[in-house]
Parts: C-alpha cells; structure tokens; sequence
C-alpha cells in the first residue's frame, strides 16, 4: 500500500472520462487499498481514481464520523439508478481543490448500483453525508468537479483562487493547506 499523489485543480486529467472496469484482479484490489490509504493520509472523506491520474471507474469513500469505526467503501463501476426528488444544498470540498468551499445542490437521497472488488452486483441506498459523497466521486469518475455544479461567476471565482494556491505552493515548494473533510 502506497500513499499517491493526488492531482490538483486544473490538471486537465481530472477533466476526462474513466473507462468502466472489466477485470477484477489483484492489481484493482491494490489500487482500492492505495486510494483509501492516499484518501485518509489526506485527510477526505472521498477519493476517485481520475483524482490519482487513474482513468477506471473506482472510487473510495468513509463518511463516518470520528466517533464511529471506520468504515472504508470502494464502489466499482458506480451508477445512479434512482435519485430523490427531495435536494439538498450542503458545502462541498473537494482533494484536488484544497481550501475551496461551495454550497452545492443535489438530490439528498440516491440509490447507486456498483460492483465490488470480486465484481459481485450490490445496489444500495444512500442518504446524507453518504449521498452527497458517492454523487461528488461519481461525477469525478465522469471528469467533473463540484465547480462544475454552481453559478459560473462562483467558479470563476474558485477557479482564480485555486490555480493561485496552487501556484504559490509550488513558489514555496510545499503543499496547499488541505482542510478536513476534503473529497
Ligand atoms: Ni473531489
């Protein structure tokens, strides 16, 4: 298991499409323990695979709160099969934007049809915290960010913000600040 570099806001990587999964080998299985590794050393709450430079459809996500046990999920081939009607507007952060806040409005409820790391079906519904997560790192898989979802005057404004700390911190040859609850 490896902690990997995750690709800032406007690598253009993050902007492309991933490819679904068809083969459910060891090295999958290694790259879902690296994304869960690389996503809590961040620390986040979410990391998909484009954020890596990875182009498979795989995402990681634990939503648990610091009171609970952990509990890591990694969604293989993620598909929307039902949203609620009911929205919901909520901050969102994101790993490859560090330092950048947006309220962003999504259906507050999902049922997601994934596969496992053996490829076995599941479909699950999720509410909260975990909707809003699985909807993020599904649109990652789709080489989208969450700027991409609210007014083009707020993500121009991101955007600015996010090429600068980006280009300071390369200045000052450390990382950006990265904020909990990071996706
Ligand atoms: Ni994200």
């Amino acid at each position: 298991m490896s902690v990997r570099e995750i690709l800032l806001f406007p690598d253009r990587r993050l902007r492309m499409k991933a490819r679904e999964v068809s083969e459910y080998s060891s090295q999958l299985a290694e790259l879902a323990e690296d994304l869960l590794e690389t996503m809590y050393a961040a620390p986040g709450i979410g990391l998909a695979a484009t954020q890596l430079g990875i182009m498979k459809r795989i995402f990681v996500m634990d939503c648990s709160s610091e009171e609970e046990a952990g509990d890591p999920r990694v969604l293989v081939n993620p598909r929307i099969v039902w949203a609620s009607e009911d929205k919901e507007k909520r901050d969102e952060g994101c790993l490859s934007l560090p330092g950048q806040f947006a309220e962003v409005t999504r259906p507050a409820s999902v049922v997601m049809a994934y596969r496992d790391l053996q490829g076995e079906s599941f479909e699950e519904r999720l509410e909260g915290l975990w909707a809003r997560c699985a909807q993020h790192e599904l649109d990652h898989l789709d080489g989208k960010l969450f700027i991409h979802r609210i007014s083009s005057v707020k993500r121009q404004i991101i955007s600015r913000k996010a090429k600068k700390a980006v280009r300071e911190a390369s200045l000052n040859n450390s990382n950006p600040q990265k904020k909990k609850d990071g996706e």
